[in-house]
């Protein structure tokens, strides 16, 4: 709050609306609104950048919800998607820009910018990844289906910090562990330091970003008590 109430009038922030990579933590409904009418305040530009969007709580909806707050209080919102996570379709380089604005002449004048943009950076994008997510989205059927399917994706995602953080205190770690669950999304930032990170990587072969982030993504009922085990060995003195 500090940092966008000192920012320059017109200032551009670069938002997470859920799941914020790295530390799982999100503002809540009341934060977010505070937010927003803080940016009012200032007539600062929101960008959301959103690459988890149903991955935090399960509901595609309730994920929007920040967006949906800067909407109703009448801000022009740029919004990047993401679709490699959500829809596992990582390495296909899909996802969605979209810029509010205020009527058809400004959207023109923003499409041509952004036509240029993309012009210089390639001349035929890949198609095959966004002719899925189209085909996807554009069917009730096959939209419902992958809703389905994100859910039981979050639902796996908490069980396993559920697990991790059981088998933690099994092994009797005097060290608090409650962030694993309280955190939302893919990533747990689980406060391990580089060093511990390094030595997580070289007896145990188990990578993570070097400030702790684990992909929860990656964690399984097969391999979650190694990993207890291991983030106990490195943390316990
Ligand atoms: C917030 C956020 N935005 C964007 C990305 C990248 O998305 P893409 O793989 O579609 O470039 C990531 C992570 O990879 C992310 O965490």
């Amino acid at each position: 709050m500090d940092d966008i109430k000192n920012a320059p009038e017109h200032s551009f922030f670069l938002l997470h609306p859920c799941a914020h990579n790295p530390t799982g933590v999100d503002p809540t409904e009341e934060q977010w609104r505070e937010i927003s009418h803080q940016f009012k305040v200032k007539n600062h530009f929101p960008f959301f950048d959103t690459a988890y969007q149903g991955l935090a709580s399960g509901d595609l909806d309730r994920d929007a919800k920040a967006i949906r707050i800067f909407h109703e209080d009448g801000h022009l919102i740029g919004c990047a998607q993401s679709f490699a996570k959500i829809m596992g379709l990582h390495g296909h380089r899909v996802g969605c820009l979209s810029i509010l604005s205020v009527d058809e002449k400004q959207a023109i004048a923003i499409r041509s910018q952004l036509q240029q943009i993309a012009r210089a950076m390639y001349g035929s994008p890949p198609v095959h990844g966004s002719l899925l997510v189209s085909t996807i989205l554009g069917d009730p059927e096959l939209k419902a289906l992958w809703e389905e399917e994100v859910k039981v994706m979050v639902d796996r995602i908490i069980r396993m910090r559920a697990a991790l953080r059981r088998s933690l205190e099994k092994l009797g770690s005097c060290l608090n562990w409650e962030h694993i669950t309280n955190q939302v999304g893919m990533f747990c930032f689980s406060g391990l330091s580089p060093e511990q990170v390094d030595q997580l990587v070289r007896e145990f072969h188990i990578y993570m970003t070097c400030d702790g982030r684990i992909s929860m993504a990656g964690v399984t009922t097969s391999n979650v008590d190694y990993l207890a085990n291991a983030i106990h060995e490195v943390s316990r003195y």
